[in-house]
């Protein structure tokens, strides 16, 4: 049975699902990738940022969460300023120790993705892990991160995506589809939840079909890598 809500009730549905589940969100990503998630972020911030910047810089991680983003960020331009984004106030209190870790260089700001509360221009470099499929108007999100984006910066998106090898890809369906929302159920006490997360990366466009909306949003040098077997991509893209 399908949880999914319609385009119009997204925004208000997504924001009460990950209020319900900020508590145990880091706990719940931990067990199901198996640890694996973080090094997954570290890929991707490799991606967007270099030792080499001069003057001050600015990063950006877009529907942040509990701001795993963050910390990751800061080890990898420790002078830039560094700045979480979300519309779910309990999902940023739940990473407040994050933010705390990155010296004062770094904050939670409440803002949607498709109307980012920064003037144009603003980044040099910016992250997104596992937000885009919960964005009601997917296209508005990128253009949006491509606003706010300085010329020459760079974007970096995290996504889950379906392994193209039949007998990863069968393995994977099973767990995702049928185990991880025993998890959730069991685990993380929220099985609406963890059925929610397989549903809505089935609807979210494969990684070709991403980096189109990425070119038709304005990205420039687009390309993508893929991760965990097949089970992540990894898009970069520069303005
Ligand atoms: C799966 S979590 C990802 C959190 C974090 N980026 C990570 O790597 O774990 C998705 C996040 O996207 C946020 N989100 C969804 N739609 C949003 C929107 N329109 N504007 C801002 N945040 C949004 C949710 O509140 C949630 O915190």
């Amino acid at each position: 049975m399908s949880v999914l809500p319609s385009p119009d009730q997204k925004p208000i549905y997504v924001n009460r699902m990950f209020s319900a589940i900020a508590a145990r969100y880091d706990f719940m990503n931990r067990l199901m990738t198996f640890g694996l998630d973080q090094g997954w972020r570290r890929f991707a911030v490799a991606q967007v940022t270099s030792q080499h910047w001069l003057g001050e810089r600015r990063a950006l991680d877009v529907a942040t969460g509990t701001g795993d983003f963050l910390p990751i960020l800061h080890g990898a331009m420790p002078d830039a300023l560094v700045i979480g984004t979300d519309f779910c106030l309990p999902m940023m209190q739940a990473g407040e120790s994050k933010v705390d870790a990155v010296d004062g260089r770094g904050a939670y700001v409440g803002g949607d993705a498709m109307c980012l509360p920064f003037p144009d221009n603003s980044f040099d470099a910016i992250t997104t892990g596992f937000g885009m499929r919960n964005v009601a108007d997917l296209m508005g999100a990128l253009r949006e991160m491509h606003r706010v984006t300085k010329p020459g910066g760079r974007m970096v998106c995290l996504e889950v995506a379906r392994p193209r090898n039949p007998l990863v890809r069968w393995g994977h369906q099973l767990y995702f589809n049928r185990i991880v929302p025993l998890i959730g159920t069991l685990v993380g006490g929220n099985g609406e939840a963890y059925t929610y997360l397989p549903q809505s990366a089935e609807r979210f466009p494969p990684p070709e079909h991403l980096c189109d909306l990425l070119k038709a949003a304005g990205w420039r040098r687009v390309r993508y890598q893929l991760l965990g077997m097949g089970a992540v991509a990894v898009h970069v893209a520069e303005k």
